[in-house]
């Protein structure tokens, strides 16, 4: 069987509204962000709702045709992107609100939905839908869940994992699984939405989804620190923990390389501080106390400067002044702009060993690349940290050195390989090196059980 035969059969059934062919979707975007090359599918279905994507399914594993499911493109691992001549799914027409319960504190969503648009409806209910990541604006619920994103506010919220109350998928059959869930409590038997969050479009393509809500911050107090040395970092993290009442819902570290690249050559950004310092560190609370909350986070800041915790800190005085500063941590989305042809990691730690971590791999490469661009920053308290290396006149895709370096020492540290991007098609070759071979047959029995014909996102994760 062909593939012009699975699209002929695709598009009688499911009309050419909905499957259109090459030279109907012309240039339409089919590469996810990690500038890895991908193929022109052979296909594009865009399905409206749950029974349109069952029907393309069925037909995709009558005709074995490989399927590769998108959202919103924002993924750095190339796992939305065609192989050869995979079938693309795309989310794009299944982006509504269905219901938002705010007695149950939930929100129903079609998988394709942007995460900014749940965001803002979650606000304009009176709720707060914590996930937050630089591509808000693009990336879908669905694409959120498949990846198992994490972010700017997993330090008190948890990853898309932990605000998910109900999934609904197709499998490769075109059967339907799953449901719309929305107890917080139900342990009926195995929990398959927490097989497929996480399972980047190999397992099953996710439909709809029951999204757990949480009360609105009322308060919100931001800063901007410079700090002495990675030690001082640490000691910040778990100061803040435990002397905050709040809590802490952000704290991004950024090493003065990240820092000096990034408002060096992106001339929106401002450098918050007169002074340079080796790490800066951007420090949210968010709390439901508008009158005590600004005046404590002020003090126990000042506890931080007093013991040398800190050595200079600025507070933001309005939303404007706290966005500045997350514009300066969310400039990543800026690099091609400056290092168009950088690799990109993704790697987590124990929160003590991060800092040993990033000098060993700092070190290592400019032991062998003394001229390289070495930026490293992310979100501490999961002990996740993204290191962005740029070595002058080194093309897009010969990163293969650059990869045994960093992870070499993923590997000495114990730590992975994926912190929160997943594993895609970049980094499946060095899956084995973070899980052991028993979890790898484990994963490729249940890929077996649910997808038997390997139709779903072939040649990625496994
Ligand atoms: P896509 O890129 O379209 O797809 C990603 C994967 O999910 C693919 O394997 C695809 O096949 C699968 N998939 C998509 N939709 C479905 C579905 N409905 N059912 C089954 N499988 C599906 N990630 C983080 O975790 N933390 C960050 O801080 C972060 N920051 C980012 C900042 C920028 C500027 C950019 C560009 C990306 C960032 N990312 C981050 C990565 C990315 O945004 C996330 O991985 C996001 O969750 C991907 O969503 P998407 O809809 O764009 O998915
Ligand atoms: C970030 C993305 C790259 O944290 O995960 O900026
Ligand atoms: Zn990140």
């Amino acid at each position: 069987m062909t593939a012009r035969e699975a699209v002929s059969a695709l598009r009688e059934t499911l009309g050419a509204e909905v499957v259109a062919l090459p030279e109907e979707f012309g240039d339409r975007r089919v590469v996810d962000w990690s500038g890895l090359p991908g193929a022109t599918p052979s296909a594009i279905v865009r399905p409206r709702n749950t029974e349109e994507a069952a029907k393309a399914l069925a037909l995709c594993t009558k005709y074995k045709q490989a399927v590769v499911t998108q959202g919103g493109l924002t993924g750095l691992v190339g796992g939305a992107n065609v192989l050869t001549d995979e079938v693309v799914l795309s989310l794009d027409r299944m982006n509504r609100i269905l219901e938002i319960d705010e007695v149950s504190a939930t929100m129903t969503v079609e998988a394709g939905t942007p995460l900014q648009v749940v965001q803002e409806a979650a606000s304009a209910a009176g709720f707060y839908f914590p996930l937050d990541l630089g591509a808000r604006g693009s990336c879908s619920i669905g694409g959120n869940l498949a990846t198992n994103a994490g972010g700017n506010r997993v330090i008190k919220y948890g990853m898309m994992r932990d605000q998910v109350l109900g999934v609904e998928a197709v499998l490769a059959s075109g059967k339907v699984i799953g449901d719309l869930n929305k107890m917080i409590k139900n342990n009926s038997g195995y929990d398959l939405r927490h097989l497929l969050i996480g399972s980047e479009g190999t397992l099953a393509i996710i439909t709809r989804v029951v999204l757990r809500l949480r009360p609105k911050p009322t308060a919100t107090a931001t800063a901007w620190c410079g700090l002495p040395d990675f030690r001082a970092v640490t000691t910040l993290l778990t100061r803040a923990q435990a002397g905050l009442a709040a809590g802490v819902s952000a704290f991004e570290v950024m090493w003065a390389g990240y820092h000096d690249a990034v408002i060096g050559n992106l001339r929106n950004l401002r450098a918050p501080l007169a002074d340079a310092h080796p790490f800066y560190v951007l420090l949210e609370s968010v709390g439901t106390d508008p009158v005590r909350h600004g005046d404590a986070f002020e003090e126990f800041l000042g506890a931080m400067l007093e013991d040398g915790v800190v050595t200079d800190a600025a507070i933001a005085s309005s939303e404007a002044h706290a966005r500045d500063f997350w514009s300066i941590r969310d400039a990543p989305g800026e690099y091609q702009r400056f290092i168009p042809n950088h690799a990109a990691y993704d790697v987590s730690f124990s929160i003590a060993q991060v800092g040993d971590a990033a000098q060993k791999c700092e070190a290592r490469l400019r032991e062998r690349w003394p001229q390289a661009l070495v930026l490293t920053y992310g979100h501490l308290g999961d002990g996740n940290i993204h290191i962005v290396v740029d070595v002058p006149g080194m093309g897009k895709h010969d990163h293969d050195e650059i990869d045994s370096v960093i992870y070499d020492v993923t590997r000495e540290f114990a730590g992975s390989i994926s912190a929160e991007h997943g594993i895609g098609v970049k980094k499946r070759h060095f899956l084995p090196q973070s899980r052991r071979e028993t979890d790898l047959e484990a994963m490729r029995a249940i890929k077996a059980a649910l997808d038997p014909d390997g139709i779903l996102n072939p040649g990625k994760v496994i």
